[in-house]
């Protein structure tokens, strides 16, 4: 057997997905037989306009929604809703503000029924992993932006699912934050190994953390996949990164 052949944990299929809405009784297509491959331990950023249907494409592949057409797949088979293997994180973390950061990480380990004690174990491992270690005890209204949604990628990591779907994660955050948030993904998801989907409006991030880039559009045209063949980590100022970042913006008319 060959490596291509095997089924790698964490990959993602997309089959022939379509999409549409009706806005005041008239169709609104959002996806049309979108196909993509999505390997094992890949990073891919999903791009484009405000209403392209990056949300809607997210939400078909955490489960939340199912799609008119198609299919997704993951490690081989179709999936039929949410499901374990999948963490969904947005662009508010959504803590719970009478639990303390520890808690709240745990919470969702708790939900499984993992102990309390083995389960805040496991919390703590990530606690650390996302630069927290100091504020286990702190209450959500005690945490900046950053800060929370760093307790919000700990709480997604900790039922250490083999997907993390991410719909703007950044996008809320300030712009030194923003950036140093960056580098932390892209430190995550190196150490953790799991398939990154990340949805951003921001085509910088995109270069930065993504292998691949899916541009989605919003008149109807086909998506395109942009590989990012820079090596890691990636340097903002590079000629491959702003070159890169060029013809990304010329796509959506911008320079
Ligand atoms: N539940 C829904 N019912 C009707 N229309 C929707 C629904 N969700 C999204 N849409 C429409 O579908 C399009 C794509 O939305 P969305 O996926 O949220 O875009 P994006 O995240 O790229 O901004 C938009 O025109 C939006 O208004
Ligand atoms: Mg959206």
């Amino acid at each position: 057997m060959t490596a291509s052949s095997q089924i790698r944990r964490g990959e993602v299929a997309l089959r022939h997905l379509s999409k549409t809405y009706s806005l005041n009784g008239q169709p609104l297509p959002v996806l049309r037989n979108l196909s993509l491959d999505i390997r094992g331990g890949e990073s891919l950023a999903i791009v484009g306009p405000s209403g392209c249907g990056k949300t809607t494409l997210l939400r078909l592949l955490a489960g939340l929604e199912g799609a008119d057409a198609g299919q997704v797949v993951i490690d081989g088979t179709p999936i039929a809703g949410v499901g374990t293997e999948r963490a969904v994180i947005y662009q508010e973390p959504r803590l719970l503000p009478w639990l303390s950061v520890l808690e709240n990480v745990a919470f969702g380990l708790e939900l499984r029924g993992v102990p309390r004690a083995e389960a805040q174990d496991r919390a703590r491992r990530y606690i650390r992993l996302v630069g927290l270690d100091d504020f286990q005890n702190a209450w959500p209204r005690q945490l900046s932006g950053g800060m929370a949604q760093r307790v919000g990628i700990a709480r997604a990591l900790t039922v250490q699912p083999e997907i993390l779907l991410l719909d703007e994660p950044l996008g809320a955050l300030d712009a030194m934050t923003k950036l140093t948030m960056q580098e932390e993904l892209a430190r995550i998801w190196a150490e953790e190994g799991v398939t990154m989907i990340l949805v951003t409006h921001d085509l910088e991030e995109a270069i930065f953390l993504a292998d691949r880039v899916l541009v989605l559009t919003n008149d109807g045209t086909a998506p395109t996949v942009f590989p990012v063949d820079l090596p890691r980590p990636r340097d903002r100022n590079s000629a491959g990164f702003v070159q890169m970042r060029r013809m990304l913006m010329g796509k959506f008319g911008l320079h």
